[in-house]
């Protein structure tokens, strides 16, 4: 008789094979490995298998695929940054998970001062091959000369680094969009005044092949940040309730600290600050998938066909600068930021509207929705030898 596991095998794609085979030798693997799997395995996963994720091909849609308005509002945050630091020749822009490059095109083509364009330097640092080419295709016509290389850059270029090849120590800003919330997160779950860790397994009926598996904490460093950003906290969690602990997000924020000597950390993502994000509402985490522009709420099934996103801390990421030394020059969401960058002329009203005016006019709409993208996502700036009480950005509200 045949083997009914063997035949669920055949169904599976070349992806959960792999995965299927791996825990069948080495046992389960934490959620973390699974999700890191799922979205950059090199050949199959979710943002590096050439599949376009993002857009309206994809499966969803940025704040910058949006609207180029958008990009053309965090060009005007960047000049006055660059004003703040006393216009530093080279001003570096990091710009960490530039998807389809669509807000490095908005910002490099929307740069008004000429001297910016002159002294600044652009980094893209992408993991997926496929979404690299696909950048340097959309920014070549730029009137920028591209490096070869980072260390070699000079004022007026852009171009691709690993996170090892970028050059330290220096001054401008680190930005990201949605970057973050996209990096692979460890499952905890609040049991009998203990957290114990969501593993996946092999699953033993035969319509999906992953189910969910408790198990022992896998990294020790895990105990130490629960500490520190949840328990530490005085946040009470309920029995059961599960925690997306993104230790690559804290970690990649300390990393900025020897990448730059002075200037800004610009981050924009769905988050909550820690009282909100662990309240017994959100019971199950935030992990969500995104297929074919719907939420999703299963992880385990079509591992590498979907994207996958849980929401940030935003108060373990303003504790972690205030540990470097930086400054938390504020948090706002992105309603508010976009609002204090817009000037009158951004929408003017003219008797008569043309179709892409109208078309502009709606997209802007969408960016600031109230309840909507414009709560949604939040913006934190920080800084680091460097301070300031008066960006645009920041100008209209901060959350507390
Ligand atoms: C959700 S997309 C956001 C894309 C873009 N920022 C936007 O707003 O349209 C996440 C991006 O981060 C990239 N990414 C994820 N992990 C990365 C890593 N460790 N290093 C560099 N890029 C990474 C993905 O390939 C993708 O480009």
């Amino acid at each position: 008789m045949m083997n009914p596991r063997r035949l669920t095998m055949t169904h599976l794609t070349p992806l959960q094979q792999e995965i299927f085979s791996t825990i069948e030798k080495e046992g389960p693997i934490p959620f973390r490995d699974f999700m890191n799997l799922a979205l950059y395995h090199h050949q199959y996963g979710y943002y590096t298998s050439g599949e376009p994720p993002m857009g309206p091909a994809g499966d969803f849609i940025t704040s910058p695929e949006i609207s180029p308005l958008f990009g053309r509002l965090i060009a005007r945050q960047l000049e006055e940054m660059w004003d703040k630091l006393e216009r530093p020749v080279p001003f570096h822009i990091v710009e960490f998970g530039p998807g389809r490059g669509i807000l490095a095109q908005a910002i490099l083509e929307s740069i008004s001062s000429r001297l910016l364009k002159e002294s600044l330097i652009y980094h893209l640092v992408e993991i997926s091959p496929a979404l690299r080419r696909q950048q340097e295709d959309r920014l070549i016509s730029l009137p920028y000369s591209i490096y070869e290389a980072p260390s070699q850059a000079i004022a007026g270029s852009y171009g691709w680094s690993s996170p090892e090849e970028l050059p330290t120590g220096i001054c401008g800003c680190v930005l990201t969009n949605e970057f973050l919330d996209a990096l692979p997160v460890h499952r905890l779950q609040w049991t009998e005044g203990r957290f114990v860790e969501l593993y996946v397994t092999n699953s033993s009926d035969g319509d999906e092949p992953f189910q969910w598996q408790k198990g022992p904490l896998s990294d020790p460093r895990l105990l130490s940040w629960v500490d520190r950003h949840i328990s530490g906290q005085h946040i009470v969690l309920d029995e059961g309730q599960v925690v997306d602990v993104n230790m690559a997000a804290t970690d990649w924020l300390s990393s900025v600290d020897s990448l730059l000597r002075q200037g800004f950390i610009l981050t924009i993502d769905y988050g909550h600050q820690a009282p909100e994000l662990y309240d017994n509402v959100r019971m199950d985490g935030t992990l969500m998938c995104y297929h074919q522009h719907r939420a999703d709420p299963a992880p385990l099934s079509k591992a590498g066909e979907k994207d996958m996103t849980a929401h940030l801390d935003y108060t373990a990421l303003q504790r972690v600068g205030t540990e470097l030394g930086w400054h938390n020059l504020g948090l706002t969401n992105q309603m508010w930021f976009l609002s204090g960058l817009l000037r009158p002329d951004d929408f003017a009203m003219t008797s008569e509207m043309t179709v892409q005016e109208f078309r502009q006019r709606q997209a802007l709409k969408k960016l600031l929705m109230p309840g909507g993208m414009g709560e949604i996502f939040k913006v934190l700036i920080q800084s680091k030898g460097i301070y300031t009480d008066s960006l645009l950005g920041l100008h209209q509200l901060r959350l507390r």
